[in-house]
């Protein structure tokens, strides 16, 4: 990503790297979200506070879920629940303590366009939408993965940042969009499949969709 924004600028904050630049005349600011809910929220609310941003948009890849979602798919999250977040019985399962909703959804105008760019970057990928479920776990075996199909049985796909980042743009006021490509079904082979995708076309797949949604602003 970062070459194709020629004359980027790094800027450090909070360990992290923000890289300033321009991509297809538009203004934007590239970072790692890091691993796990806090680590991309933090990395959300840097982006928010420090930067000014006007929305988020979040690539990555996530473990499948939903029954027809297999690796290569790509997932447009219309929104998210922390599926290990659980304050019962002071608050329902699921529930975001003191906001009332364990859902928190994606930007409507902004998951559309996202949804156009993935279509266009990657023509031949099965194209899902819906919710995805996030929690401080990489899901890697058969058991747990169809404990959370039982439990979650809408949730398309689990990853490990999302719900985190959605509820920092809630809180922020901010757009948000986010899109994964399946690297892996959570089960017993998800360690291998996983570390193949992330090596060979993660990458790649998030540029390609990053390049056809500026273009297509
Ligand atoms: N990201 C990609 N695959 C994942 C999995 N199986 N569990 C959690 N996060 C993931």
């Amino acid at each position: 990503m970062l070459a194709l924004m020629p004359g980027e600028r790094r800027v450090q904050a909070a360990g992290r790297e923000f890289w300033c630049g321009r991509l297809h005349g538009q203004e934007v600011v590239a970072v790692l979200s890091r691993i796990g809910k806090v680590a991309a929220a933090t990395t959300a609310a840097v982006l928010a506070e420090r930067f000014g941003v006007s929305g988020i948009v979040f690539t990555g890849v996530a473990g499948g879920l939903g029954p027809g979602v297999r690796v290569g798919d790509v997932v447009v999250a219309d929104s998210f629940l922390q599926h290990d977040l659980d304050a019962s019985p002071i608050f329902p399962r699921y529930e975001v303590p003191l906001y009332g909703t364990s859902r928190f959804h994606t930007d409507p105008a902004l998951t559309g366009r996202l949804q156009a760019a993935a279509r266009a970057a990657l023509p031949a990928a099965a194209l899902h939408r819906g919710l995805v479920a996030s929690g401080d776990r990489f899901v890697s075996s058969t058991a747990e993965a169809r404990a959370l199909q039982a439990a979650l049985p809408h949730a398309l796909a689990v990853e490990m940042e999302g719900a985190a980042v959605a509820q920092v743009c809630h809180d922020f006021g901010l757009p948000f969009a986010a899109v994964r490509t399946i690297s892996d079904r959570a089960d017993d082979e998800a360690h291998g499949d996983f570390s193949r995708f992330v090596r060979e076309v993660a990458s790649r797949h998030s540029a390609a969709i990053v390049q056809a949604l500026l273009a297509g602003a």
